[in-house]
């Protein structure tokens, strides 16, 4: 389908004719794509795997979207091979060739966004707005770091002469084989950014996908077969975390981009680097608190809360999930978000005025479940709590409904544990210090809200929230919705390594390492 369109953060709005329409046709075409077959592909090879699962639709479990063919050892091991044989003619390709590539590939995936979010939008039951963002977040992130590499020259630079005779040049290299492990919920977005950065930077990559992403990312995977980014470069390896493991305990993987739980990020950080130390570039979620004072526009904190607990039914890893709120505001503002919240239009998300879908899977259901249960026993459920399991027309698929708690004790864990489900725990207290007290009070450190209109409140949060993104006033996203190249987007503490943010100034350079060329004439 020809593009007649670009999305951007002007034109990804709801009441935007021309976006649903083109959504539309895109959904047409994703529906002709059902069944797809997703096999290994392996230095420019399609291979046939070992393992077969199929994926289901969250938002109609009967709809089978496709079948995937899990990597074998032999095609981890095969995969590692080639991209270490490749590492040589990519990394010493000049960067402006990889740039040129790597932006033809940007600019397939931003002529594709419409049939790419329609298949997103069935695969992980993201809403179709935020299917199309995803796919064009995939696409703004490689063009950020093809611009990186042009505004630095390719990160080499002239050094300091000692001696008139004798010169030095810093130059970035890349590391070498970089494995890149996706997750679920940016199936897209989280697969393009790394493996971009990766690539752009002269690495060769080696993908996994979520296994209930693999088709999305298969498609951005499509658009670097096709925008000429060499074979020895790039190499999918679907399946489940046997794949990821492999890749991370395989002696020539050179780097790891891992992007999921706390647990799973802080187990690869230990055990990838065995002789010498090697990068990994981890983003691990976050426990994201919004802090409301007295002072606040009570409006654009409700707004701004109740999008960023819900959208994707919380399954972001800055989905807003605790706030506390200065006590004398405390009912007026619980009212509002209540307002806000239940009239929340949850249905098949490919329906335009969906605003959230299902959760992902079965087993997102049965923690719904466990959350819900505790949070009778240790709180008041104000809003939700039901699995309500199919759509208004009955159609059946992982559907859960928006849920509010309040009266927790402060060290519930409700307001401790990542849940990634549309759950939102709510608490007043005495003050701000110590609203940001329990703000920081979490190995977890991704994003932050803050609802005031004194400067003075405002620069005491920013002096002292311990989070990586934070944002003040947004109605658009207490915590959520970072742009490229606008929000650079990285976790602090356990939610991500270095604080080199994706989208911002300093991430490209994580997949390069400093040489120093001395020449005496
Ligand atoms: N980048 C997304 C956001 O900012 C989350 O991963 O909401």
């Amino acid at each position: 389908m020809a593009s007649r369109f670009r999305v951007t953060y002007a034109t990804l709005s709801a009441d935007n004719e021309d976006l649903h329409a083109w959504y539309e046709e895109g959904l047409e075409t994703a529906r002709g794509w059902l069944g797809r077959h997703i096999t290994p592909f392996v230095n420019g090879e399609d291979r046939p795997g070992g393992e077969t699962f199929e994926v289901h639709s969250p938002v109609d479990t009967s709809v089978t979207l496709c079948t995937v063919a899990s990597a074998t050892t032999d095609d981890v091991t095969d995969a590692v091979a080639a991209a270490k044989a490749g590492r040589s003619s990519w990394g010493n390709t000049d960067w402006q060739e990889r740039v040129r590539v790597l932006r033809a590939a940007a600019e397939m995936i931003s002529d594709r966004c419409a049939e790419f979010a329609a298949v997103m939008t069935m695969e992980v039951g993201k809403n179709r707005l935020e299917a199309l963002g995803d796919v064009e977040e995939a696409a703004d992130l490689i063009r950020y770091y093809c611009t990186q590499m042009e505004k630095n020259n390719g990160f080499a630079k002239d050094m300091d002469k000692l001696l008139d005779k004798e010169s030095t040049r810093s130059v970035m290299r890349p590391y070498g084989v970089w494995g890149v492990i996706v997750p679920f919920n940016y199936p897209m977005a989280l697969a393009a950014g790394p493996a971009g950065g990766a690539l752009v930077a002269g690495n060769t990559v080696v993908l996994k996908p979520a296994p209930q992403g693999t088709f999305s990312s298969a498609l951005f995977m499509d658009c670097l077969r096709e925008s000429g980014v060499p074979a020895e470069a790039f190499h999918l390896l679907p399946g489940g975390d046997e794949v990821g493991q492999a890749i991370v305990s395989h002696p020539d993987v050179d780097g790891i981009t891992f992007t999921g739980s706390y647990a799973v990020g802080m187990s690869i950080y230990r055990e990838f680097a065995t002789a010498y130390p090697k990068p990994v570039i981890c983003e691990m979620g976050g426990k994201n608190p919004t802090i409301v004072t007295a002072k606040a526009d009570l409006d654009l904190a409700a707004q701004g809360i109740t999008r960023s607990a819900f959208s994707f039914s919380g399954q972001k890893c800055s989905a807003n999930s605790r706030v506390y709120v200065e006590r004398e505001v405390y009912d007026e503002l619980l009212a509002k978000i209540l307002e806000r919240a239940s009239s929340l239009v949850m249905d098949d998300p490919t329906k335009r005025d969906t605003f959230l879908g299902p959760v992902i899977e079965e087993e997102s259901v049965r923690r719904y479940e466990k959350a819900v249960a505790h949070a009778r026993e240790a709180g008041t459920i104000v809003l939700g709590g039901e699995v309500v399991g199919q759509t208004p027309d009955g159609v059946q698929g992982h559907y859960v409904s928006p849920t509010i708690v309040t009266d927790l004790p402060l060290e519930d864990r409700l307001f401790r544990d990542e849940l990634f489900l549309p759950f939102l725990a709510i608490a007043p207290v005495d003050s701000l210090e110590q609203g940001l007290e329990l703000a920081n009070d979490s190995d977890l450190g991704l994003t932050a809200g803050f609802f005031s209109t004194d400067e003075a409140e405002i620069q005491q949060f920013f002096d002292t929230i311990e989070a990586g993104v934070v944002y003040v006033n947004r109605p658009a996203g207490a915590t959520t919705g970072a742009w490229p190249g606008v929000q650079p987007f990285g976790g602090w503490k356990g939610s991500g390594t270095y604080g080199n943010a994706g989208g911002g100034l300093y991430y490209v350079q994580q997949f390069m390492r400093e040489q120093s060329r001395t020449v005496v004439a």
